[in-house]
């Protein structure tokens, strides 16, 4: 099931962006879907990644967060523009209180992916390129300060034990957009 969770009902929404945790799902999810309704698919993260000819540790390592919360406002900014688009953000885009105001005066539609904790974990644990991914306290702790920023989110989704395919089935069944 998609859960409405905030917000009003507009028409013609012609952006879908997907929040949520590091290792919820938005990417493959996201790929799933653009590809589906023929729509462009946008990874933030990669699109700061070719901006700055490095990966996301690689920019944290050497500039710091600060510098990548910066480079990820503006890439916002930049990949809003594209209409339509499936626009799937890093974990801690939405828990930027400007980033959430001007995704909200987009005419997108934001969907929370949401996972339990362990399978976060689990999932996280197979990649290597999340420099906020560290030890288990840290996780939690990240986790929990993440979540009343991600229920702001308008609709909310379970991806636990199930697949990319399954949720991307669910959301595009659900004719919120
Ligand atoms: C981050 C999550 C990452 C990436 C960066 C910071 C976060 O994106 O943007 O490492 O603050 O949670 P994913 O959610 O795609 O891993």
């Amino acid at each position: 099931m998609v859960f409405k969770l905030t917000g009003m009902n507009r028409q013609r929404r012609r952006q879908i962006y997907l929040v949520g945790f590091m290792g919820s799902g938005k990417s493959s999810v996201g790929a799933l879907i653009a590809e589906a309704l023929g729509w462009p698919f946008i990874d933030l993260d990669a699109v700061i990644e070719a901006g700055q000819r490095a990966t996301v540790r690689e920019i944290f390592e050497r500039a710091g967060e600060p510098f990548f919360r910066q480079l990820e406002k503006a890439a916002l900014v930049e990949v809003s523009k594209a209409e339509p688009a499936v626009i799937a953000l890093g974990g801690g885009t939405f828990a930027q209180p400007w980033n959430a105001e001007w995704i909200r005066q987009t005419e997108g539609v934001t969907i929370w992916l949401d996972c339990p904790e362990e399978e976060l974990w689990h999932r996280c644990a197979k990649v290597q390129n999340r420099p906020l991914f560290r030890d288990r306290s840290s996780f939690s702790k990240l986790l929990e300060e993440r979540l009343p920023y991600y229920r702001q989110a308008e609709y909310r989704v379970s991806t636990g034990r199930r697949s990319p395919e399954e949720v991307a089935r669910e959301i595009l069944r659900s004719q919120i957009f």
